[in-house]
C-alpha cells in the first residue's frame, strides 16, 4: 500500500523510531521520578522492545450489549496508546469510569503491570477498557515497551526503593511467566499481579 509515496512499511518503521525516542524520554522521567539516576530503567531493558499491535473495531449494531475492549490492565512496563477521534477509551478512576477524550496530536501514556511490580507500587497500573460504538470503525495504536527480546529476564522490587518500611510487595518474575498468567486468565477484569504478590 502506497500512501503519499510513502509504503505502509516506511510509515510503521518511522512510527515505532518516533514513538521509541518518546518512550526513552518518559522512562529517564520515570527512573527521575523514583529518585533514580535517569538511565536506570533503560538499563534495566524496560525500554527495549516495543511490541506495535493496531487496533480495528468495527461499528457495533447493539454496543450496549458489548465491549470493544473489556477491563483490563497491560502486562507491559509502559504502553503509548494512539486513539482515533471516535474515543471510546476509558479508564478507571475512584470506583468510576471515566471518559478518555480523543486530542487530536494527543497520546495516551498508561502504566503497565511491570513498572508497578518493579516500583513496588509507587507506580500503579490503570485498569482501562474501551466502549462499542455504532459509529465505526474505530481505529487505534497500541504501543507496548518491555524487555520482549529476554523473555526469561526476572524483575522484582527494585532493590534501591526497598527499606524496612517499604517491604518488597511482589516476588521476582519472568516476562515469560507474567505473560503466560495473563494470557490464561484472559480479560477478566482480575488482577494480573495478584497471584505475584509476596
Ligand atoms: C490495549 C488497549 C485500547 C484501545 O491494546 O491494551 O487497551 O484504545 N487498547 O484500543
Ligand atoms: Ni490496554
Amino acid at each position: 500500500m502506497e500512501l503519499l509515496g510513502a509504503t505502509i512499511e516506511d510509515i510503521i518503521l518511522e512510527y515505532s523510531k518516533k514513538i521509541g525516542a518518546l518512550g526513552s524520554t518518559i522512562f529517564e522521567l520515570l527512573s527521575e521520578a523514583l529518585g533514580l539516576n535517569e538511565t536506570y530503567l533503560k538499563e534495566l531493558g524496560c525500554s527495549k522492545g516495543i511490541y506495535i499491535q493496531g487496533h480495528y473495531y468495527p461499528a457495533c449494531p447493539e454496543p450496549e450489549l458489548t465491549m470493544g475492549t473489556t477491563k483490563h490492565t497491560d502486562t507491559s512496563f509502559v504502553t503509548i496508546l494512539l486513539q482515533d477521534q471516535l474515543g471510546g477509551l476509558q479508564v478507571l478512576h475512584d470506583n468510576q469510569w471515566l471518559n478518555v477524550p480523543p486530542i487530536h496530536g494527543a497520546l495516551v501514556i498508561n502504566v503497565g503491570d511491570f513498572l508497578q511490580l518493579i516500583s513496588n507500587d509507587s507506580f500503579i497500573s490503570v485498569y482501562h477498557r474501551v466502549l462499542s460504538n455504532h459509529r465505526g470503525p474505530r481505529v487505534s495504536i497500541a504501543s507496548f515497551f518491555s524487555n520482549w527480546q529476554e523473555q526469561d529476564q526476572a524483575y522484582g522490587p527494585i532493590k534501591e526503593l526497598l527499606s524496612p518500611e517499604n517491604p518488597p510487595i511482589y516476588r521476582e518474575s519472568t516476562i515469560k511467566d507474567l505473560m503466560a498468567h495473563h494470557f490464561a486468565k484472559g480479560l477478566d477484569g482480575n488482577s494480573t499481579l495478584q497471584p505475584f504478590r509476596l
